[in-house]
């Protein structure tokens, strides 16, 4: 679906629910800092991590958007760091930013950051990643759990044996995404599992997303299960990379297959190989360009629509979570190379030209 079908569904959405949340106060009633309609705004966005090739992506757009609308932004990164990603914040706060938007690294832990934002009236975005047990005032994300499901639906539409053995690796088990995730892949494969279809010889986290952590669950699941591995639900494309490692290393790259999530350039590459079989393809700009208009709202106190809610065991917190897409090899042109995410010219460089999909 294009950009601007997708800012148009939203947008709908949101006047159809009607839901909002507004800046000019705070659930704990501490008093809320308010610009005027004119005055320029500071944003800090407290980044977990710029690994993933999506995270960058994030990171310029936001600092695109800010410039924009004429807000200016202070982009502090924590490299998966929890002490480092609090003192970055506190610093950014110290300096008088007007609104927080954060990626947090430990979602429990980030509560915190909320808490010294709050201390100074000033709100806080959680950005693609809820932070648990906290007075959030807006989360901005896809359907997470929407992506779980279609990772393991996609690769049980796809495996052609029964009972077929499905590995699983889920993320960082301190992202509550990677819950999330988990989630939505079990509420698709629990019931294959009672069905005899599926069964599950590996569920593992991979710590700090980390292709080597996936690497090592995959390569001990092979070895435990003699090579009889059907079906990899990695649950980023990071951590498929590090699966799809494991297999060449049997000499089953594309004959196991292997989901993926964030449409990164390196994985796309390896679907058109047939070595990755699906990602979900999560478009950033709504996301970094929503989280800047929202955070200018906030900061005057204005109110933002939003489209849902999610519980982070403090609040309902109002939330804007906007639609993935599962794209493999055949819709690879109709998704991410139309939004103009990835060209076909960067996704086939390098690869045999009789591969590359054509129009
Ligand atoms: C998740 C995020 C994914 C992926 C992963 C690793 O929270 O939603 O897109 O990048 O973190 O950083």
């Amino acid at each position: 679906m294009r950009l601007s079908i997708l800012t148009f569904l939203l947008v709908l959405a949101a006047l159809v629910s009607g839901a909002c949340v507004s800046g000019s106060k705070t659930n704990d009633g501490s008093a809320r800092k308010k610009k005027g309609p004119n005055d320029p705004i500071k944003i800090g966005f407290s980044m977990d991590t710029v690994k993933e090739e999506r995270w960058q992506r994030d990171r310029d757009l936001v600092e695109k958007h800010a410039k924009e609308i004429g807000a200016s932004v202070n982009v502090q990164v924590a490299n998966g760091s929890d002490s480092e990603q609090i003192k970055q914040a506190e610093n950014m706060l110290t300096q008088g930013v007007d609104v927080l938007i954060v990626a947090p690294h430990n979602g429990e832990i980030a509560a915190s950051i909320v808490e010294a934002a709050h201390r100074q009236g000033v709100p806080v975005i959680s950005y693609d990643r809820l932070i648990k047990n906290a007075d959030v005032d807006l989360y901005i994300s896809h359907q997470v759990v929407k992506m779980g499901e279609m990772q393991a639906q996609y690769l049980l539409d796809h495996v052609n044996k029964k009972p077929a053995n499905f590995v699983i690796v889920g993320g960082s088990p301190t992202d509550n995404n990677a819950l999330l995730l988990h989630q939505g892949q079990m509420n698709v494969l629990k019931p294959a599992v009672d069905r005899g279809d599926v069964k599950i010889v590996a569920d593992e986290y991979a710590k700090e997303w980390q292709a080597s952590a996936a690497l090592n669950i995959v390569e001990n699941a092979l070895t435990r299960t003699n090579n009889q591995v059907d079906a990899v639900v990695a649950s980023n494309d990071g951590t498929a990379r590090g699966a799809v490692q494991a297999l060449e290393g049997q000499h089953l790259a594309g004959k196991v297959l292997v989901s993926g999530q964030d449409g990164d350039l390196a994985s796309l590459k390896l679907i058109v190989e047939g070595k990755q079989t699906m990602t979900i393809y999560k478009p950033i700009q709504p996301l970094a360009y929503g989280a800047v208009d929202a955070a200018a709202k906030l900061a005057r106190g204005e109110t933002v629509a939003t489209t849902d809610t999610i519980d982070n065991a403090f609040k309902k917190v109002p939330a804007i979570l906007l639609e993935p897409a599962a794209v493999d090899r055949n819709n690879l042109l109709t998704t991410i190379v139309k939004d103009g995410y990835h060209t076909i010219e960067e996704i086939c460089a390098g690869l045999p030209p009789e591969k590359c999909p054509k129009p």
